[in-house]
């Protein structure tokens, strides 16, 4: 009886640790709220347009300890202090993960505490649940809808619970971040071009040029066809004047995210109508764009939905949300072993 009281009383303190991507990211949680998310980024990509794996997984491997490290010291808190570790065991890199989920085990193990293996689409949807302090109540009421847009993934997400999460539609080609930063190499803007694109966009007129929208059954998405409009009418424009994309780039830009968020809008209302949910949230990187969040904004008042749009920081790969999650599993007892491998690909069910 007294053993039982005191394990209710203690805290639970959680490890996150993320490194699916670029981002090698450490926080701490303590009973759901946040104490620490320090997040080192890989500047070493720039220069190739895009992230090359290898060297992804050699950035984490330099940064994992210092990044942990600052984690824990930030939060107030030793390592012994710890409940457990959890880590995000995939989607992503192989070689980056390996890093993260290597080091989360060791980590673990070495202080004989459980390890949590986390999925990172689950993490984007529940960073919805981080508390910035105890009395943060803004938090979604299952069943909310989730939209879900990153570099990866664009999908519209039924959450039910913390663990039971359903897949109403996703991209049936390129995401919706994927197409942004492939608009935005044509134009020979830097990497990534989300956040190039997006403040662009605030200077110019979205209705200035119409891009292809695609017409495509359900609630799923795509974007390839988009992308070759815009390829193609950039090719045709660029003909007649050497110095389009220069003398344009503001309109195409606002145009561009113009109808990106447009398609996104459409489908995501229409999940919200059939199914008669007016909780809806947003997540993943592409959320950080200022089209995308006034667009929900407007749709809140429109159609009474009441709204979850994640702070910056939480937009793009953070260890915060691999944290909540692992809080909410450890919770369940829901952990897992040390054989347990990374995976490069999974879905949300
Ligand atoms: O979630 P995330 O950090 O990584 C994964 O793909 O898992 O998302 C990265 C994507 C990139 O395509 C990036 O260009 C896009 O999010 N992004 C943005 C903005 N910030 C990041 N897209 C539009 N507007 C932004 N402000």
């Amino acid at each position: 009886m007294i053993e039982q009281m005191n394990m209710a009383e203690k805290d639970i303190i959680i490890l996150g640790i993320e490194s699916s991507c670029d981002d090698t990211s450490a926080a701490v949680i303590k009973n759901g709220v946040l104490l620490s998310n320090v997040t080192a980024s890989q500047a070493v990509h720039e220069a190739y347009g895009g992230v090359v794996p290898e060297l992804a997984s050699r950035a984490h491997q330099q940064n994992i300890v210092p990044v942990v490290d600052q984690a824990l010291k930030k939060a107030g808190v030793t390592k012994e202090d710890l409940s457990a570790v959890a880590f995000t065991r995939g989607p992503g890199l192989m070689g980056s993960l390996l890093v993260g989920v290597s080091f989360a085990k060791g980590f673990a193990r070495s202080l004989g505490i459980p390890m949590i293996e986390v999925n990172h689409l689950q993490g984007h949807v529940l960073a919805h649940f981080i508390k910035q302090n105890e009395d943060d109540n803004h938090q979604p009421e299952y069943p909310f809808l989730c939209l879900l847009v990153s570099g990866g993934n664009s999908q519209i997400i039924l959450v039910k619970a913390y663990n039971d999460m359903e897949v109403l539609g996703q991209t049936i080609d390129d995401a919706a971040g994927e197409a942004i930063d492939k608009c935005s190499k044509v134009m020979g803007l830097g990497y990534p071009g989300g956040p190039i694109i997006d403040k662009l966009a605030r200077m110019g007129n979205p209705e200035a040029f119409k891009f292809a929208k695609p017409n495509i059954p359900g609630y799923d998405y795509s974007f390839s066809g988009l992308k070759t409009s815009f390829l193609y009418s950039l090719r045709d424009w660029l003909k007649e004047d050497p110095d389009f994309i220069e003398h344009h780039k503001e309109d195409l830009a606002a145009s561009l995210e113009n109808t990106i968020v447009e398609i996104l809008m459409k489908k995501l209302r229409l999940a919200a109508k059939d199914l008669k949910i007016k909780q809806v949230a947003v997540a993943g990187g592409v959320s950080a764009n200022n089209g995308l969040r006034n667009a929900f904004h407007q749709y809140a008042k429109k159609y009474g939905w009441t709204i979850f749009i994640p702070p910056f920081g939480y937009t793009t790969d953070n260890a915060a949300m691999i944290a909540i999650t692992g809080y909410y599993k450890f919770m369940d007892n829901d952990f897992c072993t040390i054989d347990l491998p990374a995976y490069s690909r999974v879905t949300l069910k």
